[in-house]
C-alpha cells in the first residue's frame, strides 16, 4: 500500500427530509448571508425550492439567488454568480441540484474570494488561496461532487471543459435524501450510474499500488451500483436503490475508492474533451462511450488487474489456462452493462463522426503540452486511437 493522507471533512446529513433543516444547520455553522445556487429549475418542479426557501426564512438566513446552471456548467454563470457574491457579502454558497449547479457553486465560491479571473485556476496557471464554505443539497446521485475535492467547468468560448482540484473545493457539509432523486429520468440515472462506476474502476484499474482493502471497498462500490442501479431503473421510487446510488456516488469520487494506489483518470480526461465540445452530452454518456474502448485499449498492459476486475465485479469465470479470455469477458459485461442500462457505447450514438476526433485528442493533450500517465503514456496518438474505438 502507498503511502497516503485522507481527510474527507464534508459533514453528510443523510436520508428523509433533511433538507428541511437546511436552514438550522447553516445558521448552526454562524452564516448569515448565502448565495442559493441552482440548475434549470428541476429543485422547482419537484417541490425542493419552496422547502429550502422556507428552510433558510424560518431560520432568518438572509439569501440571493442564482439559477440557470446547465447541464456542463459554464464560465460565463460562474462569473455572473461571483459578482452577486461580492455585491451581497455572501458567507456561504449553498448549491442544489446535480453536479453540474455544484460544481458551478464551487467555482463561484472560489471566484468571489480571489481577485482574478477564475479560469486561471482550471487552466491550472494559478492557485486560489481561498475559498467560500459551499454547502449542497444534492438531487442527482453520480459525481460524487458533494464529497469530492473537484469541480469541472466549461469555458464556452474555448470550448474548453477543464477540472481544477483542490482542498479548497471539498464542501462544508452535503444533504442527501435519496427521495429527492427519484424523479431523475431513466437516461439521466443511467447515466449517472456508470459516473459512479467509473470513478471507482477507473482508479481499481489502477497503474500501481496493492492495497487489497481499498480493491474490497471498490468493489461493493461498484458491485451495489451495478444492482442498485438496476432496481432504480425498474422502480424510480425504489428508495433503498436510490438510497445505494446516492452513498456510492458520494463514496466513489471522495478519494477513499483510490487510496493506497496511484491511478490517473484516463477515460475522464478523454471524456471531458466530448462534453466540453458538444454541450449536449452527459458526462456519464460519454463515460459510457470511451471507457469500454479505453479498456480494450489498455487491458493488454495489465492482465492480471482486469482478470481481478472481471472475476471479483462481474462473477466472470477464471480462464487460467488464458487469462486474456478473463480480461476481455470483463470489458465485455461492462460494455453489455451500460447497453443494457440504455447507454450509449460509440460516439456516433452521441452524434459524433470521426472528423473531431483529431481536435478532441489536441485538446485533451492541452495542444501537445501534457502526456496523460498510465500503464503506458497516452499523448495525442494513443488518445486518437482509443477515440477511433469508440466509432
Ligand atoms: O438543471 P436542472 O433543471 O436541475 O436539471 C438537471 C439536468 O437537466 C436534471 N436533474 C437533476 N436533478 C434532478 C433532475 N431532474 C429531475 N429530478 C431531479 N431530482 O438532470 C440533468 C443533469 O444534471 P447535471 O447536474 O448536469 O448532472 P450530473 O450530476 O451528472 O453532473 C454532470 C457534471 O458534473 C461534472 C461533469 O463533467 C458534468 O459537467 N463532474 C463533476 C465532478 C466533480 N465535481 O467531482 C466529477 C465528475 O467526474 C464529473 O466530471
Ligand atoms: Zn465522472
Amino acid at each position: 500500500m502507498n503511502n497516503f493522507e485522507f481527510y474527507c471533512p464534508t459533514r453528510v446529513f443523510f436520508g428523509r427530509d433533511q433538507q428541511k433543516h437546511v436552514g438550522e444547520i447553516i445558521k448552526g455553522y454562524g452564516f448569515k448571508k448565502v448565495l442559493l445556487h441552482y440548475g434549470g429549475g428541476s429543485i422547482k418542479k419537484i417541490g425542493l425550492y419552496d422547502e429550502v426557501v422556507k428552510s433558510l426564512n424560518d431560520a432568518e438566513i438572509d439569501f440571493v439567488e442564482l439559477g440557470g446552471a446547465q447541464p456542463n456548467p459554464i464560465l460565463g454563470l460562474v462569473k455572473k454568480g461571483i459578482e452577486i457574491c461580492r455585491k451581497e457579502n455572501v458567507e456561504l454558497v449553498l448549491a442544489v441540484g446535480g453536479g453540474s449547479a455544484i460544481d458551478s457553486g464551487k467555482a463561484i465560491a472560489l471566484g468571489a474570494v480571489n481577485d482574478c479571473d477564475p479560469w486561471l485556476f482550471f487552466a491550472k496557471k494559478k492557485e486560489p488561496e481561498r475559498a467560500l464554505p459551499v454547502g449542497t443539497i444534492l438531487t442527482l446521485s453520480a459525481t460524487g461532487s458533494e464529497t469530492s475535492t473537484s469541480t469541472v467547468i466549461t469555458n464556452e468560448e474555448l470550448k474548453l471543459k477543464r477540472g481544477f482540484n483542490s482542498e479548497l473545493n471539498r464542501p462544508l457539509f452535503s444533504i442527501l435524501n435519496p427521495e429527492l432523486t427519484f424523479t431523475v429520468s431513466p437516461y439521466q440515472t443511467a447515466c449517472g450510474i456508470v459516473d459512479i462506476m467509473m470513478h471507482t474502476a477507473e482508479r481499481y484499474l489502477t497503474l500501481k499500488g496493492e492495497a487489497e482493502v481499498t480493491d474490497r471497498i471498490a468493489e461493493a462500490v461498484l458491485k451495489s451500483t451495478i444492482q442498485a442501479g438496476r432496481a432504480a431503473l425498474k422502480n424510480p421510487e425504489d428508495y433503498e436503490a436510490r438510497a445505494t446510488l446516492m452513498w456510492a456516488g458520494s463514496l466513489s469520487h471522495n478519494g477513499l475508492t483510490g487510496l493506497g494506489r496511484d491511478y490517473f483518470m484516463v477515460s475522464h480526461q478523454i471524456e471531458h474533451e466530448i462534453s466540453g465540445m458538444f454541450e449536449e452530452v452527459a458526462h456519464g454518456a460519454g463515460l459510457a462511450v470511451v471507457f469500454p474502448a479505453w479498456m480494450k485499449y489498455a487491458y493488454k498492459y495489465n492482465i492480471p488487474r482486469f482478470c481481478q476486475y472481471a472475476v471479483r465485479v462481474w462473477n466472470c469465470e477464471m480462464d487460467y489456462a488464458n487469462p486474456e479470455n478473463t480480461a476481455i469477458a470483463g470489458i465485455e459485461a461492462t460494455e453489455s452493462f451500460f447497453k443494457e442500462i440504455g447507454m450509449p457505447t460509440t460516439l456516433g450514438e452521441l452524434n459524433i463522426t470521426e472528423d473531431s476526433i483529431e481536435e478532441m485528442a489536441e485538446k485533451c493533450t492541452n495542444y501537445g503540452e501534457r502526456i496523460l500517465p498510465g500503464y503506458i503514456e497516452y499523448g495525442k496518438k494513443e488518445i486518437i486511437d482509443i477515440l477511433r474505438l469508440c466509432l
